[in-house]
C-alpha cells in the first residue's frame, strides 16, 4: 500500500497499515545535526522560515537582493509587521544562528539546503510569474560547488519541480559542471500570515516532496527537531504530489469560504441566520468548524493567487476546474453584497461618505495584497462616494494604494460625519469598539457587518441600523 501510495506518513497516528514504524526512528535518529541552511527571499515566508529554522539550531543565511530589506534587518528590525517575529529574529541573530546577506555566493558557500522563498507575484493572464524562481535556479547551478538540495518553498505550480530539474540540468550542461550535485525538493509551507511564527513551529503536518535519497535525508534532518517537539506528523512524497497538497490545501479552504459565503447569501434571502448554520454544520466532525466565517470574503497574498494559479495548471493541462472558476466568482461577488446592503439603506452612493473599518486583508498583518476593503473603497471611489478608512497598522500602505481616501488612526474619527460604516477587517480594535460612540459619530447610524464579527443585539441596543452578512433573520 505504501508503495503504490508513494507517499510516506510519519509517525502512525491512526493506522499501522499506512507505513513501516522503523521509518520515523530513521527521522529522529539524526546524527548530522545542525544543517547549514539558505534562505532565498526574505519576505513574508522565506524569513519566518529563516527564522525558525534557526530556533530549531540550524545554521541559517537570509539572502534578499532588496539591500533595503538586509539594512533594516541589520539594523535590528524586520520589514514588515508580524507577531513575534522581531523577538524570534532578534534571538536567533544574537545567539549567531541566523545572519543575512545579499551576496548568493556568500548565502550558499556551506548551505546543504538552499530553500527558494522568493515572490510569484501573479502575472496579468492568470497563473504566477516565476522568473525570480527561475533566476534563483540559474544563479544556484552556476554556484555550486558542492552537493545540496534545491527546495521550493514558495507557492508554485505544480510542475515547477520539473522545470526546476530542467534549468539545473540546462545550466550545469551550458557550463560543463558537476551534473549531480544539485537536488530538486518541494516543501510548501502552510503558515497564516499574522500567525505564521506559530505555525510554523507547531505545524498540523510537514511534508515535502523528494526525487534522491540525499535530498530526502537532508530534510528529514532540517525537519528531526520540529518533529521531536512536536510530534507533527511527515507526509515523505514525490516532488509532483507534494506541490498539489499545496495547491489543493488552499483551493479547497477557500471553496470553504466560498462556499459558506454562498449559503449566507441564501441566508439573507430566506431569513436565516448563516453563523448558527456554520455552527451547526462545524459539529459534524468531516466537515469542521474552521473556515465557516461569512463575510466579504478571502484576500491576501494566497488563496485569490493560487486559486488562480491552480485554474490556469488545470486549464494548461486540459482540466476545466470550473468549480475554482466559481470560487473566484464567488468570493468577488461579496463585495457587490456589501455595496447592494449600503444602496439598500441609503439610495445613490455618490455624495455619500462611506466608513470602512479595518483595511488588512485579515487581522495581525499590515498586509494589503487582494485586501476585500481595498476592492470596496475603489469600488466606492468609483461611484462617486467619499471613503474614509481606518485600519491600526496598515494605513501607510492604503494611502500608497489609494490616495483618494481620506485616513484614520482612530475609528470613531474616521465614523465622524460619515453616512455609513462597513467593517472590513475583524481587527480587536473594531470587535471592541464603542457601540454608542459610533452611533453618535455617524450621521446615519447604518452599519454593515462585513466580518459578523459583532453582536447583533448590543449593536441594535446602541441605536445601529445593523446589517450582517447572512444574518436575514435579523436585518434592519
Ligand atoms: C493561507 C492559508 O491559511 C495558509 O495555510 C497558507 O500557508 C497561506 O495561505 C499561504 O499559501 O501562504 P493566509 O493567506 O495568511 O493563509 O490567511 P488566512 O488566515 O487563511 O485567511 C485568508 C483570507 O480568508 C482572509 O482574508 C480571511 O479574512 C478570509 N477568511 C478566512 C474568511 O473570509 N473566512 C474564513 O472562515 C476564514
Amino acid at each position: 500500500m505504501t508503495a503504490t501510495l508513494g507517499a510516506c506518513i510519519l509517525p502512525v497516528f491512526r493506522s499501522s497499515v499506512w507505513f513501516p514504524t522503523d521509518v520515523r526512528a530513521d527521522l529522529l535518529d539524526v546524527k548530522e545535526f545542525p544543517v547549514d541552511i539558505a534562505v532565498i527571499g526574505v519576505g513574508h515566508v522565506g524569513l519566518v522560515t529563516a527564522a525558525c529554522l534557526a530556533e530549531l539550531g540550524h545554521t541559517v543565511v537570509g539572502l534578499d537582493d532588496d539591500a533595503a530589506k538586509i539594512e533594516t534587518l541589520h539594523a535590528g528590525g524586520v520589514p514588515f509587521h508580524e507577531p513575534d517575529l522581531l523577538q524570534l529574529v532578534e534571538k536567533v541573530t544574537a545567539s549567531g544562528l541566523l545572519r543575512f546577506t545579499t551576496d548568493l555566493a556568500d548565502a550558499i558557500a556551506d548551505a546543504e539546503i538552499v530553500f527558494v522563498c522568493v515572490g510569484t507575484p501573479p502575472l496579468p493572464g492568470g497563473g504566477p510569474d516565476l522568473r525570480f524562481v527561475e533566476r534563483v535556479a540559474v544563479e544556484v547551478a552556476a554556484l555550486a560547488d558542492h552537493e545540496l538540495v534545491l527546495v521550493e518553498k514558495s507557492t508554485v505550480p505544480a510542475n515547477t519541480g520539473q522545470r526546476l530539474t530542467q534549468v539545473i540540468a540546462r545550466e550545469q550542461t551550458a557550463r560543463g559542471t558537476d551534473l549531480t550535485n544539485v537536488h530538486i525538493a518541494s516543501n510548501p509551507e502552510f503558515l497564516r500570515e499574522g500567525a505564521a511564527v506559530y505555525d510554523t513551529l507547531n505545524p498540523d503536518r510537514i511534508v515535502y516532496g523528494t526525487s534522491s535519497d540525499f535530498a530526502r535525508d537532508a530534510l528529514r534532518r532540517v525537519y528531526a527537531p520540529l518533529v521531536e517537539r512536536t510530534g507533527a506528523p511527515v507526509v515523505e512524497t514525490d516532488v509532483n504530489t507534494a506541490e498539489l497538497i499545496k495547491h489543493a490545501s488552499n483551493a479547497f479552504l477557500a471553496t470553504k469560504i466560498s462556499f459558506i459565503n454562498a449559503v449566507a447569501n441564501v441566508c439573507d434571502i430566506v431569513g436565516a441566520d448563516v453563523e448558527v448554520v456554520a455552527q451547526g454544520m462545524g459539529m459534524d466532525e468531516r466537515i469542521g468548524p474552521k473556515f465557516l466565517q461569512a463575510g466579504l470574503g478571502f484576500g491576501g497574498s494566497c488563496f485569490p493567487k493560487d486559486v488562480d494559479a491552480f485554474l490556469h495548471l488545470s486549464r494548461n493541462v486540459g482540466y476545466d476546474f470550473r468549480l475554482l472558476e466559481e470560487v473566484a466568482r464567488i468570493n468577488a461577488g461579496q463585495r457587490d453584497v456589501v455595496l447592494s446592503k449600503l444602496r439598500d439603506e441609503l439610495w445613490h452612493l455618490t455624495g455619500k461618505t462611506i466608513t470602512i473599518l479595518g483595511a488588512a486583508f485579515k487581522p495581525g498583518t499590515d498586509d494589503l495584497r487582494e485586501a476585500p476593503a481595498l476592492h470596496l473603497a475603489r469600488a466606492l471611489l468609483e461611484e462617486g462616494a467619499t471613503v474614509h478608512v481606518y485600519d491600526p497598522v496598515a494605513l501607510p500602505g492604503v494611502r500608497r494604494a489609494l490616495p483618494d481616501v481620506v485616513t484614520f488612526d482612530d475609528p470613531l474619527q474616521a465614523a465622524a460625519g460619515a453616512h455609513a460604516a462597513v467593517v472590513a477587517t475583524d481587527w480587536p480594535e473594531v470587535v471592541k469598539l464603542d457601540l454608542a460612540g459610533l452611533v453618535a459619530a455617524l450621521d446615519y447610524p447604518i452599519l454593515v457587518d462585513g466580518r459578523n464579527c459583532l453582536d447583533p443585539e448590543a449593536a441594535r441596543a446602541a441605536g445601529l441600523r445593523y446589517h450582517g452578512i447572512g444574518r436575514g433573520h435579523l436585518q434592519a
